[in-house]
């Protein structure tokens, strides 16, 4: 794992997009694996100036996002459909059709997971997948637990990763309680992954993720077995280090 400290919350967003407009020019039909929550949202912004100002073209990319709420429509704007377009794809040029997000309003979900890792498969596999990590430890929404789902599935949402999302919403009793996430194999699959943390409250993953054992209980400390991981944090979040 190679390790990024910088100051801020700035800083962390230009390095990750840095990298991503790296992969970007050196292969212009890259498929990235993206992320949403608070963390990225720096990191699109600045992708959007480089892209306004020429340095970068997403006409060929393709993208596949790690999750999306179970039961929750694309137009709702809680929905990370809605969050993607909003935050990211309606200020470059990426191809509708080239954007997949998994469908959480999906008749048969079990089918619409199977069919997302397919697609993934069919794409050649994520170059490159950005990740946040949720203050217990979960990416994606792989939350904490006994056992590592493999592939694309339904999760029911951690206690602590409710709360922690009920921010974006009026109250706790209207975050969702189950998800589409892709599975640990599916992340573990990408050819390279950068994982960005900010702010002291993620201190605690962070140090489990690079220092812990590998173990279900801290979804991410798996990425210790991964080759090419490079973890971008700020002061803050390395404090425990
Ligand atoms: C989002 C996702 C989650 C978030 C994590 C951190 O697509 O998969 O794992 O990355 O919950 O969320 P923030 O960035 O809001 O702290």
């Amino acid at each position: 794992m190679r390790l990024i400290v910088v100051d801020n919350y700035e800083e962390m967003s230009k390095k990750a997009a840095s990298i991503m407009a790296s992969q970007i020019i050196l292969k212009p039909e890259s498929i990235l694996g993206l992320a949403t929550g608070s963390t990225p949202l720096g990191m699109y912004k600045e992708l959007i100036k480089m892209y306004n100002d020429g340095e970068v073209d997403f006409s060929q990319v393709r993208t596949f996002n790690l999750d999306e709420y179970y039961g929750i429509r694309r137009d709702n704007e809680q929905s990370y459909y809605y969050y993607m377009d909003n935050n990211f794809f309606k200020y470059i040029n990426v191809k509708e059709d080239n954007i997949n997000i998994p469908n959480g309003t999906a008749e048969d979900v079990e089918q619409e997971c199977i069919n997302y890792d397919k697609r993934i498969k069919e794409s050649g596999g994520i170059d490159i997948q950005v990740l946040g990590i949720g203050v217990n430890g979960h990416i994606g929404f792989n939350e904490p637990d006994v056992n590592f789902e493999a592939q694309t599935h339904l999760v029911k949402l951690d206690k602590k990763t409710i709360e922690s999302n009920a921010r974006f919403f009026n109250s706790i009793e209207e975050v969702p309680v189950k998800a589409v996430s892709m599975g640990m194999k599916t992340i573990m699959n990408s050819k390279k992954i950068i994982l960005l943390a900010n702010g002291i409250n993620k201190a605690d993953a962070i140090e489990k993720t690079m220092k812990g054992k590998i173990s279900p209980e801290v979804p991410a400390s798996i990425l210790q077995l991964h080759n090419d991981v490079t973890i971008i944090v700020d002061k803050a979040a390395a404090s425990k280090l």
